[in-house]
């Protein structure tokens, strides 16, 4: 990639607020209108199909303390009874949800995500379990993964999760320079992560990962190298790298970090440049828009292979499972429909204690939705459209059906995005970098949701 040469006018040219594309449509085309009956009528078509795995993902919002640049659904407590209320109204969610399935589905990917999964106790932790367990055939070989904060984890906690069936682990890192540390709120001595690290390896896990953020404030190229060159020493089996997302009219938290900080966008742009190429020289394959993988790891292998595929979770190798999402603020994707839960602590409880399943917004795709986000979807993750893409799913070629959209898209080849090749599209490598744009002229949403959200930027 380091022959790659993006000036600053170049990007201050492409670099435009778009969707990340973790789903086609993506959220804003969501309808309120989509209700508990559309959700029931979703799970009763996976129900018909009772031979196909199943994904689950549980939200478990807690924290201890809020870290100022935090963009996620985190609530912050101290009192371990909150959690078992919580816990009381997920285990209920499970028992209105479950049976509409099926008997006993098998379940051959797991996530618990957050907040901070680890703030969970091991009493709550094996309840939690418990009740997957009770509802769920959970595939010991399949992925078991969840999200925990290495400042409140222990040696033994990991070794508690590990004896529970999880076999992946994803860490939050963010940076270690101490004054990139104080300037988001959340003091985490290096000693510490390195000290966790090794303990989930000795432990057996078999993905251990991590996540990154750059475009905090006071990142520099020099320090951020640092960050850079001991994480990967430790050699994570995947690194996320989040560009940071400053949203303080969503996250009034974020009011503290101190914008003058910030580092520009060209800096930003540079610092996820140099992660690019300073984790190529380590053995790490660039993946997907924001990942990196170890050569040999099943992601990167995947994405090689042109075979990657994304879902709420992240970045996957198994092609459309139906996700089943539990906990407050949750996501479900499963036979053509999306279902969002409530978002609201509060409310989400007083759903579930009238009896209601907590969805509060979703939307079931149409057949020209269901193409589009097969394109999509394949552009995003292995950056090329063979025209014969739809042909065994949908029947057509992709000339035939996205028409004038095709051509939109085919007119980046003369800013070297894009390559046409007699069977397909390619992304160059410099296309890369503004995926998202390219992928912005496939969706038929975009006209209308962008006035009703303000996207983020590609840097
Ligand atoms: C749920 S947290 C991970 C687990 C745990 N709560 C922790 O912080 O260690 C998910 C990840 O989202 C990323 N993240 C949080 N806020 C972000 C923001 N404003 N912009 C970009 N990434 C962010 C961080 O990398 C964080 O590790
Ligand atoms: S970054 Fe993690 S620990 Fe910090 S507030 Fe967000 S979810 Fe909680």
């Amino acid at each position: 990639m380091s022959e790659v040469i993006i000036s600053p006018e170049l990007l201050a040219r492409y670099n435009k607020p778009g969707p990340r594309y973790t789903s086609y449509p993506t959220v804003p085309a969501w309808t309120e209108t989509f209700g508990k009956a559309d959700y029931k009528e979703a799970l009763g078509d996976v129900a018909a199909r009772p031979e196909d795995a199943l994904s689950v993902y549980v939200h478990l919002p807690f924290c201890a303390k809020h870290c100022d640049y935090c963009g996620c659904n985190a609530t912050v407590t101290r009192r371990s009874e909150v959690v078992d209320a919580y816990l009381d109204r997920v285990e209920r969610e499970m028992a209105m949800v479950a049976p509409l399935l099926g008997e006993r589905r098998n379940v051959v990917q797991m996530h618990w995500g957050g907040g901070t999964p680890n703030f969970l106790n091991e009493a709550q932790m094996t309840r939690l379990v418990g009740l997957l367990s009770q509802h769920f055939a959970i595939d010991p070989a399949g992925e078991i993964s969840l999200e925990i904060d290495p400042r409140i984890g222990t040696v033994e906690q990991m070794a508690q999760i590990r004896a529970l069936g999880f076999n992946r682990i994803s860490m939050g890192v963010q940076d270690i320079n101490p004054k990139v540390q104080e300037a988001i709120g959340r003091i985490q001595p290096f000693a510490q992560t390195e000290k966790l690290f090794r303990a989930c390896r000795d432990l057996g896990f078999t993905g251990v990962n991590m996540d990154l953020v750059y475009g905090l404030p006071f990142q520099t190229m020099e320090t951020f190298g640092e960050t850079l060159a001991a994480i990967s020493e430790l050699r994570p089996d995947r690194i996320a790298y989040f560009s940071y997302a400053h949203v303080p009219w969503v996250k009034p938290k974020q009011k503290l970090i101190d914008v003058t900080a910030l580092p520009d966008t060209f800096t930003k742009f540079s610092l996820f440049r140099m992660a690019i190429d300073r984790l190529a020289e380590v053995g790490y394959d660039w993946v997907g828009m924001d990942h990196f993988a170890l050569r040999d790891d099943d992601l990167a292998v995947a994405a090689r292979e042109l075979r990657l595929h994304r879902n709420f979770m992240g970045y996957t190798t198994r092609p459309a499972l139906h996700m089943i999402g539990f906990g407050m603020s949750s996501i479900g994707d499963m036979a053509g429909r999306f279902i969002q839960n409530e978002s609201h602590l509060g409310r989400y409880q007083k759903m579930i204690d009238a009896g209601e399943l907590p969805v509060v917004r979703g939307y079931k795709l149409s057949d020209d939705d269901l193409l589009r986000r097969t394109v999509i979807l394949h552009l995003m993750c292995n950056l090329e459209l063979p025209y014969n893409l739809t042909q065994s799913l949908f029947g057509v070629d992709l000339r035939e059906t996205l028409g004038d959209d095709l051509e939109h898209l085919e007119a980046y080849a003369e800013d070297g995005f894009l390559e046409l090749l007699p069977d397909r599209i390619q992304v160059t490598p410099l296309g890369r970098f503004f995926v998202r744009l390219l992928a912005m002229e496939l969706d038929a949403h975009l006209a209308k949701t962008s006035e009703r959200q303000v996207f983020s930027k590609t840097i």
